[in-house]
């Protein structure tokens, strides 16, 4: 039987919310805070947690939770090809082979929708409009077994059941670096469209009031699950260092039986300059064309690198940083991130 989301959704109050929305364009419908933790989403989560909330997962599903920008296309990649015979010649879209279930409460309305999703969900939905049922739930829905999940949604707020049925993968990557990547992919896509500069994202960052954040809540409930059988936890640091070591753990974690010579394959399919100029798990040009992402920002597969963050922490952003790490300490001095490899 199905359960109402435990938790309180409540809208991000003016005083905070009218500002934010004049440098981040993207956000129109305004955004929602999940109490007590202080999560936040565009206001379109809030038709859509009771669904995530009872998601039915499968034995055979993995799913890949991160909180954004640490390394879960990567993981996509890796994952979807390992389950999936050391499949390195399809075409299909990453996001097509292992759908991001709460896109939809993302998605900016004011945007064109991804019109081949559109169509998939009105042929199989007769009389039901994808606004309001969500097309990337439907998609995660039908794609066929053995499903590799994304999500940025923390445990809290998915299916309590979800680790008595499937495996997780959980990555996490150190805080300055998932900074400055979710500053640039937040000016990226229209979705989010931020139009300040860095030190300004961080001002919010800080505050604890960027979407899927915040950051410290979300990987400290990864980091709590750690020990259980059924998850994996990685760091981005770990895959950058020695990428054979972390697929060997992943082959044992999921049972894939892949041989030496087939992970190795894996690793070079995965290689970030092959990842860049795939156009299936890098959409940045499609992404243009369509208006879904802004000409003249980064690409959406940037530069994968682990210590990049100092060249754009200032003194003044670096001490502000401390703060909110300090803020954080009860659960940060658990973590051991490397900020330097
Ligand atoms: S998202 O949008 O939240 O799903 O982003 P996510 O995939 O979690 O993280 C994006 C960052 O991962 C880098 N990336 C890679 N690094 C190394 N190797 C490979 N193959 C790879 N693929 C993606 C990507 O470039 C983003 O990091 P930055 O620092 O921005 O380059």
């Amino acid at each position: 039987m199905a359960s109402s989301f435990p938790f309180e959704l409540k809208r991000l109050e003016k005083a905070l919310e009218e500002p934010l929305q004049k440098r981040f364009l993207g956000y129109t419908q305004g955004l929602v805070q999940v109490q007590p933790s202080g999560f936040v989403m565009p206001s379109q989560y809030a038709k859509f947690a009771d669904k995530y909330y009872n998601f039915s997962f499968k034995p055979d599903d993995v799913v890949i939770m991160t909180h954004p920008k640490c390394g879960t296309t990567w993981l996509q990649e890796i994952i979807w090809t390992m389950r999936n015979n050391v499949n390195i010649d399809t075409d299909l879209a990453l996001d097509v082979r292992s759908p991001f279930i709460e896109f939809d409460s993302l998605e900016a309305p004011h945007l064109e929708p991804i019109m081949p999703l559109v169509n998939a969900f009105n042929e199989r939905n007769p009389g039901k409009n994808y606004k309001e049922e969500g097309m990337h739930l439907d998609l995660t829905v039908r794609t066929t077994s053995p499903r590799t999940i994304k999500t940025h949604l923390p445990f809290a707020y998915l299916n309590p059941n979800l680790l008595d049925t499937c495996k997780v993968v959980y990555c996490a990557r150190n805080p300055k670096d998932a900074c400055v990547s979710y500053y640039h992919h937040q000016r990226l896509v229209r979705c989010s469209e931020f139009i300040g500069d860095f030190a300004e994202f961080v001002d919010y960052w800080c505050k604890d009031l960027i979407t899927q954040g915040p950051f410290w809540f979300h990987v400290s409930e990864g980091w709590a699950k750690r020990q259980h059988p059924n998850v994996l936890f990685l760091f981005y640091e770990d895959m950058k260092e020695d990428i054979m070591r972390e697929l060997r753990r992943l082959n044992e974690f999921l049972v894939t039986s892949l041989t030496e010579a087939q992970l190795q394959t894996v690793a070079n399919h995965v290689k970030f300059s092959n990842m860049k100029s795939s156009p299936s798990s890098n959409p940045t040009q499609a992404a243009i064309k369509v208006g879904r992402f802004v000409k003249g920002e980064e690409e959406f597969i940037r530069k994968g690198e682990s210590g990049g963050w100092p060249s754009y922490f200032t003194p003044e952003v670096e001490s502000k940083f401390q703060m909110w790490m300090d803020k954080w300490t009860h659960v940060a001095k658990e973590i051991p991130f490397r900020y330097k490899l």
